[in-house]
């Protein structure tokens, strides 16, 4: 930028969550290196909790932090009654405006880059007059029916009947891009009926309806992996859609991965152990930030690992079993301690990069779907929760990365016994073809963030369409 020219600032608005955080740091990062100068805008409550857990909090210039009050108590469970957080976020637009407009001293505001489940930045944006810039940081198959979730509703698509889930008649079409043999149960978890009168389905419902008011759509995917027309498929209004993903791996390229968004304290020590194990052993085991197991299912796949006899990196959340104190079966620590490591939070990024993983145990959320095809780990998807089931299907039959647990998805609590857990590693961990197929995807991720590639001239395309449109 020239000496008078002051830089284009974006408004970077994640919905205060783990897995919506992460994306939505990471492509304001690239937007700073190229120029932009950012305002990343938490709750209270999730800037307190990565504040307490970054070591590291950013002091990078052109980067600020603010923060809104989201409204709940303290003692409100935030992202485990996500129904409610939604609700409540929506209201906020009036707060995010009067501090947006409290500041001076930084650039004008060129654009609002929003998650797509943030409808209170409509107002802001409007307001501000500046474009509404949606991110959806999930792939684009399951953005796309989000997006379309009212046209589904109106063709009783939703609420999914998950007892007739998987007879063939029920695929569904009707959303401009058909997605191949699209099956009820890949729709979001939260539109299923037995959750039709639950406060989420009518948040989710909303908040899809509200993603349609776009000047701009972004996704964290890669064309190479689910193809333009899926992409275009999230234009509204002849506006552009672009994917602009992996958004982490340009940094982990550079050997700069930054773990300032962390909302708990990462086990650096897990490497070390990684470090002692032979290449391609370890099975990797984490189901993210928000998905809950009973602890009779926990007890089943300590058992199941146990059984399989092969190395593994277990993440055990400190809050996984339902909120409990997860236990783990009497004895299994000293059984398994010659491989196996158990760690409350990883620096997965590192963990997934590292030599020593050969395979990936995973709920299925969009991040660590995603990271892990881009960095040539074969997945076993056991899904939860939300767009998991899709996630986890696509790695199996479309992408052909993966395996999965059979009917988790039509059962979502099925209990998966031992046995079971047993047989499906030893599958994951001795399948040449997965791991020859996501060797192919990772490099055609990272050709898609190299300079030329297509992730990166999309972004590139996107800062020049800001740029005019400020001018
Ligand atoms: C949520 C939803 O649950 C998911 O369905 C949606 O696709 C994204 O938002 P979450 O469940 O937290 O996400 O999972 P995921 O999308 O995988 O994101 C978790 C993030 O935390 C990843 O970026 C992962 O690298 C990071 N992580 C996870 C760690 O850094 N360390 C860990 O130990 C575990």
């Amino acid at each position: 930028m020239g000496e008078n020219i002051p830089s284009p600032h974006a408004v970077v608005v994640p919905l205060p969550a783990q897995g919506h955080i992460n994306p939505l740091l990471h492509f304001a990062d690239l937007l700073r290196d190229r120029g932009f100068f950012i305002t990343f805008i938490n709750t209270e409550w999730s800037e307190k909790r990565m504040l307490q857990s970054s070591k590291q909090f950013s002091h990078r210039s052109n980067f600020r932090f603010l923060s809104f009050s989201d409204g709940l108590p303290p003692e409100h469970g935030r992202t485990d009654q996500l129904g409610e957080l939604l609700v409540t976020l929506a209201k906020c637009g009036p707060a995010l405006e009067e501090l947006l407009r409290s500041c001076s001293g930084v650039p004008p505001v060129t654009c609002i880059v929003t998650d797509s489940a943030m409808s209170c930045t409509l107002s802001v944006a409007a307001n501000l007059g500046v474009p509404r810039v949606v991110f959806w940081i999930i792939c684009a198959a399951a953005s796309i029916t989000q997006k379309y979730a009212n046209v589904l509703l109106s063709q009783g698509h939703i609420p999914v009947k998950v007892s007739e889930a998987k007879r063939p008649e029920k695929l569904i079409s009707g959303v401009p891009w058909s997605i191949p043999d699209l099956l009820p149960t890949d729709l979001i978890s939260s539109y299923r009926e037995q959750y039709e009168s639950d406060i989420i389905f009518k948040a989710f419902l909303f908040e899809s309806q509200q993603s349609n008011e776009a000047d701009y759509t972004l996704v964290n995917t890669f064309d190479e992996l689910e193809g333009r027309d899926a992409i275009s498929a999230l234009s509204t209004n002849g506006c552009p859609a672009l994917a602009v993903g992996p958004v982490f791996l340009p940094k982990v390229l550079q050997g700069e991965e930054s773990k300032l968004g962390s909302m708990w304290d990462e086990d650096e020590s897990c490497l070390e152990w990684l470090d002692k194990q032979r290449t391609g052993s370890v099975l990797y085991v984490s189901f993210g930030s928000l998905a809950l197991k009973s602890q009779q299912q926990l007890d089943e796949l300590a058992l199941g690992l146990e059984g399989s006899g092969q190395p593994f990196l277990w993440v055990l959340r400190s809050d996984i079993a339902q909120g409990q104190n997860a236990m783990l079966p009497e004895g299994f620590e000293k059984r398994t301690r010659d491989r196996a490591f158990i760690a409350s939070w990883t620096p997965q990024l590192k963990v997934l990069a590292h030599a020593s993983v050969g395979g990936f145990l995973t709920h299925g959320g969009w991040n660590s779907t995603l990271e892990s095809i881009s960095m040539g780990v074969p997945l076993l998807g056991w899904p939860c929760l939300g767009d998991q089931f899709l996630n986890c299907r696509f790695a199996k039959d479309i992408w052909k990365v993966g395996l999965e647990f059979k009917d988790v998805d039509v059962e979502e609590n099925r209990l998966v016994p031992r046995e079971e857990v047993e047989r499906a590693v030893r599958d994951l961990m001795e399948n040449e073809q997965l791991r020859k197929r996501v060797f192919e995807l990772k490099e055609a991720a990272i050709k898609a963030v190299m300079p030329g590639g297509s992730s990166y001239t999309n972004i590139t395309t996107f800062i020049q369409d800001m740029l005019e449109k400020a001018e």
